[in-house]
């Protein structure tokens, strides 16, 4: 469904001339969806999450790498295959209090895409507009609210609806629940996971909390400073996290099943700049069992297994011993 190859997103910020300097958000990134699934993406604030999720519908540039939604090249983009991708493609956001207008009724915000990309209108529009709103929870009541009468989870349910009414194939959800309270977390996910198995959808879904990847999503990717660190199956990787990294992140989830109590010290100090990455593995200036003379100066192989991906010398270690 969605094929991001070797991607990367690279900012060019401060001032022109010597200021000028590159931020690697996205930093060759691989990543393959299959149709229907639901695959996590996680890592601290700061990671390149949005960055990829934004990078998939072209809201940022594309600095390198291919991107291949529905095995169609889509890595450049012209105004007919912008269209086309607004209809395979939507991206619901953080936070649904700025992304609804809030002097538009629910009718015209969820009406937009389809007045956008769709010869609907009049009775048919509001007719399709309503029945988006019933597949999302919400009855037909809302159409000529505002956003300022509705709830938090509300909002979001809104913006999914806006997301799902040109039928697209793949949404990707960056963070979708976390500006809500903590009591309608649960429900939006809930009802997230039903509408990815009535519709058939394929989820990117970002987030910075483990727990919430592991409810909904089969296969996940950690993402350390625009890289992808560790890869596999969610049980997998939550059961038996490989790389140091994960295993610092599982160890920070304030959840009993998630706690690894034998794997060293929890991960101190802050993510790096990815303005200025550390030589070598990047994870090498917070790393528990960085090698010396090695992770500070070779940056590691990206070792595929049955276990799935893991990026760390620990495991080229125990591959060239084994092999
Ligand atoms: N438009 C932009 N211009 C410059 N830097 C950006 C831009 N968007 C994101 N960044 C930077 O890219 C890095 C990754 O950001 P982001 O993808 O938002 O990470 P995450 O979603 O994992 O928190 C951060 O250092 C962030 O400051
Ligand atoms: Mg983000």
């Amino acid at each position: 469904m969605l094929s991001i190859e070797d991607l990367k997103v690279h900012f060019e910020i401060g001032k022109r001339g010597r200021d000028r300097k590159v931020l690697k958000a996205v930093d060759g990134v691989t990543l393959t969806l299959k149709k229907g699934e639901a695959y996590g993406l996680v890592g601290e604030s700061g990671s390149g999450k949005s960055t990829i999720g934004k990078a998939a519908l072209h809201l940022v540039p594309i600095t390198g790498g291919r991107l291949v939604i529905d095995h169609e090249d889509l890595t450049r983009i012209d105004q007919r295959s912008e269209k086309k991708l607004r209809r395979k493609a939507q991206m619901v956001f953080q936070d649904p209090h700025s992304a609804l207008n809030p002097r538009m009724t629910i009718l015209r915000s969820v009406s937009e895409p389809l007045v956008l990309h769709t010869p609907l209108r009049g009775a048919a529009l509001q007719a399709r507009v309503a029945e988006l709103l019933e597949t999302v929870g919400l009855s037909s009541q809302f159409l000529y609210r505002y956003p300022h009468e509705l709830s938090g989870g509300q909002k979001q349910r809104v913006c999914i609806a806006r997301a799902i009414a040109l039928n697209p194939d793949l949404l990707v959800l960056d963070e979708p629940t976390s500006a809500l309270d903590v009591s309608v977390q649960s429900q939006i996910l809930e009802f997230l996971k039903a509408l990815q198995a009535e519709l058939g959808l394929t989820y990117l879904f970002i987030s910075h909390n483990l727990a919430v990847v592991r409810y909904l999503c089969r296969r996940v990717a950690v993402m350390y400073l625009g890289v992808i660190v560790e890869e596999g199956e969610t049980e997998a990787v939550f059961n038996n996290p490989r790389h140091p990294y994960t295993q610092a992140l599982l160890k920070a989830v304030p959840y009993p099943q998630a706690v690894q109590p034998d794997k060293g010290p929890p991960l101190g100090g802050d993510i790096p700049s990815p303005v200025d990455l550390p030589p070598g593995c990047r994870f090498q200036t917070r790393c528990p069992a960085r090698v010396e003379g090695l992770c500070d100066k070779v940056a590691p192989p990206e070792i595929q297994d049955a276990g799935g991906l893991v990026r760390c010398h620990l495991f080229a270690e125990a591959g060239r011993a084994s092999g």
